[in-house]
């Protein structure tokens, strides 16, 4: 819920270009620790009980109106980037009649910015009785942001943007976030802002000024920490953000009971949840709607995307797993890949170098080594020997192979799909699997072995010369014979 009576809308400016990101992508849309730079800021507003979240687009519009497609804010397009004071109030325009809601304006290129802050500065607005209330921080040196004037008791007078400043203005530490909360009449005031400044854009910090002539309170709210506002401006920036975020993300998992062996080496995104006694080794990566239950292990240098792994799990090093599901107590690797509409059930086996891709294993499937399993259907307790491949793709298109319960599979076997193999089957080691095989059969699809006595002498015999010279054991062989 909000912190004060009133309700509190949420106006997100993001319509800049960002070009010092130089990228194709809109600098919003640069992800960090798992989510668009502008995505952190729409769960700020969400967390802060925001009755509505406009999000001012422009540059890339579309492609950032599709991003946040879904997580119920509205839009707002600001033809041309006129400046902050206008992107503001095409942003208050969205938002219609406000009634005596506050309106809250964040970046969407500050994905630092903690909630709790902002309950901070909501809480001292409403406090202070304030009608303006601008986010500070300070710094010894504030080069870029606009700068906080005082006046002689102390009270906030003016932002001097960089641009206008005098040294002695530039010298002051205190700078603008450019984050603020505003009382209703903040749209009907911001109206009033002109582009009579060098820049001829529209300021948003003029309003600071109109709140002043108007008689109404403003105030400023101090950081802690400077760096919650640090924009992401370029690479090099956002490299420091997410370096910041994985920080803070490793610590609430630590903190909640999951060790990280090596929390410098491990990037766990945000959107990503670990349960207790969760052991995390070095190098590892988890992403997007990942779920790990409690006591599972992960190892060194897995990638885990779009994951739930029940608990108990191993994961041995250098897994990679997209899209899948792994049951309670299974093991998976080491170098397993599990690709998407995997699905294993309780206790299976999973060994290196096996693949699998729209496959379902029941519970005690075992694969230890080297297999490849598309688009199939395993019944439980089957062993899979190793380098059983099912032939999924005739060239054209994929077929589904059913594998049923308690079945063997001899080693290097190829089922070519779509195949059904029964219940209780036994598959001879080396067969191509070209007709279904019924329940309880054996089925051995490999050429009939056949045995030249003395072969090996007249071969090697032939080559005499060679022998002698490269393979001198095999000589001696010969000379024996
Ligand atoms: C602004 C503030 C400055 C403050 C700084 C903090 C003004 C005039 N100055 O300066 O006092 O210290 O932020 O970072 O407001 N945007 C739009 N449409 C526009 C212009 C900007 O959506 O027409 C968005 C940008 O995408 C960005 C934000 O507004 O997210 C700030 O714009 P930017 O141009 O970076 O403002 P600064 O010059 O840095
Ligand atoms: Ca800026």
């Amino acid at each position: 819920m909000t912190q004060t009576e009133r309700p509190l809308d949420v106006v997100i400016l993001a319509a800049g270009q960002g070009t010092r990101m130089k990228s194709a992508l809109p600098k919003v849309l640069h992800p960090v620790a798992g989510r668009p730079m502008v995505a952190w800021a729409v769960k700020a507003a969400q967390e802060l009980g925001a009755r509505k979240i406009v999000v001012v687009t422009g540059h890339g519009a579309e492609q950032v109106e599709a991003a946040l497609g879904g997580s119920g804010v509205q839009f707002a397009r600001q033809a041309q980037q006129l400046g902050t004071g206008n992107a503001f109030l095409v942003g208050a325009d969205a938002l219609g009649d406000t009634g005596d809601a506050d309106i809250l304006v964040l970046y969407g290129d500050t994905p630092l910015l903690r909630t709790e802050t902002l309950r901070a500065l909501l809480a001292a607005h409403d406090a202070q009785g304030s009608a303006f209330t601008i986010l500070t921080g300070e710094l010894p040196d504030a080069t870029g942001y606009g700068r906080i004037l005082r006046d002689a008791q102390g009270h906030v007078e003016r932002i001097v943007e960089e641009k206008a400043a005098t040294p002695e203005e530039k010298a002051v530490r205190e700078f603008n976030s450019g984050v603020y909360v505003m009382d209703a009449r903040a749209p009907e005031l911001a109206r009033r802002i002109t582009n009579q400044n060098a820049a001829g854009e529209y300021y948003l910090t003029d309003l600071l000024e109109l709140y002043r002539q108007a008689g109404a309170p403003v105030r400023a709210f101090k950081l802690d920490d400077p760096d919650e506002v640090m924009g992401a401006n370029d690479r090099t920036q956002l490299a420091q953000a997410e370096a910041i975020l994985r920080g803070r993300i490793n610590t609430a998992h630590m903190k909640a009971g999951v060790t990280l062996q090596d929390p410098a080496t491990t990037r766990i995104e945000d959107t990503v949840t670990l349960g207790r006694d969760v052991t995390v080794e070095p190098g590892v990566i988890l992403r997007g709607q990942t779920r790990v239950a409690d006591g599972v292990t992960l190892g060194a240098y897995s990638v885990v995307t779009d994951s739930v792994l029940e608990a108990g799990v191993t994961v041995k090093p250098h897994s990679v797993l997209e899209g899948a599901q792994v049951g309670q107590g299974s093991d998976v690797g080491p170098f397993a890949r599990l690709r998407p509409g995997t699905v294993l059930g309780q206790g299976v086996h999973i060994g290196n170098f096996v693949e699998t891709k729209n496959a379902r294993l029941s519970a005690g499937v075992k694969a230890g080594h080297l297999a490849y399993l598309g688009d199939v259907t395993v019944g439980a307790e089957t062993n899979i020997g190793a380098g059983t491949i099912v032939a999924n793709f005739d060239g054209v298109q994929k077929h589904q192979s059913q594998v049923g319960a308690g079945v063997f599979i001899g080693s290097n076997s190829t089922l070519i799909a779509p195949r059904v193999v029964g219940d209780a089957a036994f598959i001879a080691a080396g067969s191509a699997v070209h007709e279904d095989v019924p329940e309880g059969a054996l089925a051995i699809a490999r050429g009939k072995q056949r045995t030249l006595e003395g072969w090996s002498r007249r071969y090697w015999g032939g080559l005499r010369e060679g022998v002698g010279k490269k393979l001198p054991w095999l000589a001696g062989w010969l000379e024996r014979q």
